[in-house]
């Protein structure tokens, strides 16, 4: 089966970087899909000066004969991808039928998802998530409830998107007083009108992609799945309750894009040379202190989705072989290896202690993974800006330990490392994907 296909998804917390090594590889293939997730997502992809910072839209929109694919599995928010392609388009970035895909059955990300979101968030108070506010999960509830989900085929119907309408926001309506006390409007001809007329402007790019992707597959296509968020934030796999709600690591490309398990390829794990994480929920190598406030700084880490400043600290090397084994990634991508210069000593977490015991196995239950204390290995820091390497030897000592060091502790190779938000910055390392990057 399609070896040639590559699977990117990241493996901490998200915001490892992905845009921009999808970006690389995107050039090469004939489709980027996107598979989980939805406008929660933020990557990031600079261009010379110019920065562009998707949502839902692939990467590879930015690179011609490239067909963009939005999967079934994407929570699609239709106003935020018309948003997005308006402005792509004034930016003179060509998005239409021939580039973009987005699959009649994916399911739709409506108003009252957010306001449901909104609210569930204010119920919960201390115990909230922290999610991006984007209606995601109350869109995703909806998909497994059945009967209350409306999927972007249904944008093409005036007559059957009216009775969803009509029907399910009758239902809306009951929960929001029920649960929230909360009294809403519910205008049943303003939300078809508006939804509507969504459908009508991405009516000429919405299809059977499932059925693209396999042929795709079959005639050897080279296909490159786009992953959103990072592992352990998978609704399954991740640090739950804290975690979102759709299946993020390799493991939800087959059914997020409907294509066979065995087209996903050779898998990229994403690994950022720290760690961060927004929102709530255990995070055993954070410092909240001034190392965690540094690397925010330098680091830049406010969310590109929210702007929330971002929780930071030292690379966990337990959470990290837990999310490379679970989707049995093949080599890894080091991202924003620049950041942590400048530091006299870096950190990683090689075990954790819990309840007095020394464990190496991550235990994605947030009760014993909130008690967990790490147990550090220390490296020395290198001084001095790397954002010039182009390529491994280029790397002042130390940081070339720290690469190693990553690879022995978890066990594959680094492939590909990334030293600044530049294409150039870049560069191939032990990969098997040469070609690409
Ligand atoms: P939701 O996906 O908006 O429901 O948020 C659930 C959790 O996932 C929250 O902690 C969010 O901050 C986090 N999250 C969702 N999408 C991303 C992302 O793309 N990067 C980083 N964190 C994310």
């Amino acid at each position: 089966m399609n070896s040639r296909n590559v699977t990117v998804i990241g493996l901490q917390w998200g915001d490892e970087g992905k845009g921009k090594i999808v970006d690389a590889i995107a050039r090469h293939c004939r489709y980027v899909v996107r598979f989980c997730g939805g406008a929660n997502a933020g990557h990031t992809v600079r261009v010379g000066d110019e920065r562009f910072a998707f949502h839902l839209i692939p990467c590879g929109i930015l690179h011609d004969g490239v067909h963009n694919v939005i999967g079934n599995g994407v929570a699609f928010d239709p106003a935020v991808a018309c948003e997005e392609i308006e402005g792509l388009r004034q930016r003179d970035v060509t998005v239409g039928s021939d580039n973009l895909h987005i699959s009649s059955a994916a399911n739709v990300v409506m108003g009252w998802h957010k306001l449901e979101d909104r609210l569930s968030e204010s119920l919960l108070g201390k115990g909230k998530i922290g999610t991006t506010a984007r209606g995601i999960g109350p869109c995703y509830a909806d998909k497994a409830t059945r009967t209350t989900a409306i999927r972007v085929g249904d944008l093409l119907d005036a007559d059957v998107l009216r009775e969803k309408v009509t029907r399910i926001a009758a239902v809306k309506k009951a929960v929001f007083a029920a649960m929230y006390s909360h009294r809403e409007r519910l205008n049943i001809e303003e939300i078809v009108e508006e939804y509507a007329a969504y459908g009508g402007n991405l009516a000429e790019m919405v299809s059977n992609t499932g059925a693209m992707l396999r042929r795709a597959v079959a005639d050897g296509e080279r296909i490159c799945f786009e992953g959103g968020q990072g592992s352990l934030l998978d609704i399954d796999h991740g640090t739950f309750p804290f975690v979102t709600s759709s299946s993020v690591t390799a493991c939800g490309v087959p059914s997020g894009a409907g294509v066979p398990p065995k087209a996903v390829g050779r898998i990229v794990g994403i690994v950022k040379a720290y760690t961060s994480r927004v929102g709530a929920g255990p995070f055993p190598a954070e410092q909240d202190n001034a190392t965690g406030e540094w690397l925010r700084e330098r680091g830049h880490e406010y969310g590109t989705t929210t702007g929330r400043p971002r929780r930071c600290g030292w690379l966990d090397a337990v959470a990290l072989r837990y999310a490379a084994d679970l989707s049995g990634v093949d080599e890894l991508a080091l991202t924003l290896l620049d950041v942590p210069g400048g530091l006299a000593d870096l950190r990683i977490a090689t075990a954790y202690r819990v309840d007095g015991q020394v464990v190496d196995q991550f235990d994605p239950a947030a009760g014993a993974l909130a008690r967990a204390e790490c147990v550090y290995e220390d490296l020395p820091g290198w001084q001095g800006e790397i954002a010039d390497a182009r390529r491994f030897n280029d790397l002042p000592d130390e940081a070339r330990h720290y690469v190693e060091r990553v690879e022995a502790l978890l066990g594959r190779p680094v492939g590909v490392i990334s030293v600044g938000p530049d294409r150039e910055q870049t560069f191939a390392h032990h990969s098997k994907l040469k070609d690409l990057i």
